[in-house]
């Protein structure tokens, strides 16, 4: 694995210094004060959410759209009254809905859970990979792969969080109430996928151990910790790297996708007893569509698909089982592979119009994805600013097939 940054001595000098008598007076961990306290040396990421004085948002040029909306099939009541600009909830809920489009209308904002924690690959990672030695796909000056949000990012927003968790390797040792973003770029379930340039799920949960340390102490004790992440989020999306042959060997071996399944199996096992109860998972897409950069050469690999597939049906059973016998359990997964084919089949009904290139050239630093471009791709693998809040706004709204077996809004609300 690559070597990390080390910030923990720099940790507990400051985990010392939140044990001094003055600091154990500190307000009750769900204080706001608490809260709004993310105490971390490195300059925190620009916000890329509009700011709240910003009446439309960023989609400030967009003219607002009235849609024709025919509730066909009779199950989508939340298409009523609904902007799609504005609410992209009724792109998904009724892509042929006849809806009045006005200014107003904005959904309220969810209150969001006490904390969220998020664990995967490159459609998460908030800028993990910068900090490792080498710095492993920094490009994206964010830290990012994506003109804006990421998946992480756009899920955290849409749960009613003001900014995404902060990157585990930039609190370095230090402590976020709120949660922490764990995700590496090109990271596997596996820790030999990807030969070992990312962090792989097993130290993703290990760095999740560290805070969860922290987080015992601020709190007073294991029965609060547990109480306060049995509320969290915790959100898991990996697979995609260790069902490519280019990054997982081991996939000549027949038996790979369901020893890929069990060593899932014992990362939510895991994370079931360091107290996670909520977990959103998103599944791994269609890995084998992707954009040439240079040539536009479009096009699918099926067999890098029908394996993901296979990876998504093994899932379901897996948790189902997991949740049968772990008290408390509750799951949802968020269909990324049909969603992803549903949106492909039909992009402008999901105001998308370019499905097939990505919008931005890493060699052409001229050429930058705007966030009016309704391209999906932003690289040849990952997704825009806007593609990821329509994927999150669809796992958190519904519409019900692309979340099994709630939705994460739901998922929240138990
Ligand atoms: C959208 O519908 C509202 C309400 O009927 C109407 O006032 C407005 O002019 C329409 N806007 C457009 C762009 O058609
Ligand atoms: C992966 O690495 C971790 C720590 O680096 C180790 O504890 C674990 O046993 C490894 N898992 C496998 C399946 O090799
Ligand atoms: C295939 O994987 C199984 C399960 O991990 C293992 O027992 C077996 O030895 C592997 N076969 C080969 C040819 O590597």
């Amino acid at each position: 694995m690559a070597a990390r940054v080390s910030g923990l001595a720099v940790g507990f000098l400051c985990l010392l210094a939140m044990l001094s008598p003055s600091a154990q007076q500190s307000p009750p961990p769900d204080s706001p004060d608490l809260k709004s306290s993310i105490d971390t040396d490195t300059p925190p990421l620009p916000d890329i959410r509009p700011p709240p004085s910003s009446p439309r948002g960023y989609e400030l040029d967009v003219p607002p759209r009235n849609v024709t909306c025919k509730d066909t099939d009779g199950k989508r009541p939340g298409c009523t009254g609904t902007c799609p600009r504005r609410c992209p909830q009724c792109i998904v809920l009724c892509p042929d809905c006849k809806t009045l489009c006005h200014d107003e209308v904005q959904m309220p904002r969810p209150v969001p859970p006490p904390a969220m924690l998020v664990f995967g690959d490159g459609q998460f990672d908030n800028g993990n990979n910068g900090y490792l030695e080498p710095p492993n796909y920094p490009y994206s000056g964010t830290g990012r792969l994506s003109n804006g949000a990421n998946l992480a990012d756009a899920i955290a927003y849409t749960i009613g969080f003001p900014q995404s968790p902060l990157p585990f390797m930039s609190l370095r040792g230090r402590i976020s109430m709120w949660g922490a973003n764990y995700a590496s770029v090109g990271a596997g379930i596996r820790n030999s996928t990807n030969g070992e340039r990312s962090i792989p799920l097993s130290q993703q949960l290990e760095d999740f151990r560290t805070t969860r340390a922290l987080m015992g102490i601020m709190l007073g004790g294991e029965a609060k910790l547990r109480a306060y992440l049995s509320k969290s989020i915790f959100l898991l999306g990996i697979g995609s790297q260790d069902l490519d042959p280019r990054w997982n060997i081991h996939l000549a071996n027949s038996t790979e996708i369901q020893s890929l399944v069990a060593l899932y199996g014992e990362a939510v096992t895991s994370l079931y007893d360091m107290g996670a109860r909520k977990l959103a998972i998103v599944n791994v897409g269609l890995i084998g569509c992707a954009p040439q950069i240079f040539d536009y050469r479009y096009g699918c690999d099926e067999s890098l698909n029908d394996r993901a597939a296979a990876f998504n049906a093994a899932l379901k059973p897996l948790m189902a089982g997991l949740a049968s016998k772990k008290k408390g359990l509750f799951y949802s997964i968020g269909d990324f592979h049909s969603f992803t084919t549903t949106v492909f089949a039909d992009p402008s009904a999901y105001w998308m119009v370019n499905i097939r290139d990505s919008c931005s050239f890493t060699d052409h630093p001229e050429r930058t994805c705007s966030p009016q471009e309704e391209h999906w791709f932003w690289d040849s693998e990952f997704m825009t600013d806007q593609a990821c809040r329509l994927t999150a706004t669809a796992f958190y709204y519904g519409p019900p097939q692309f979340t099994a077996p709630m939705t994460f809004k739901a998922l929240l609300e138990k």
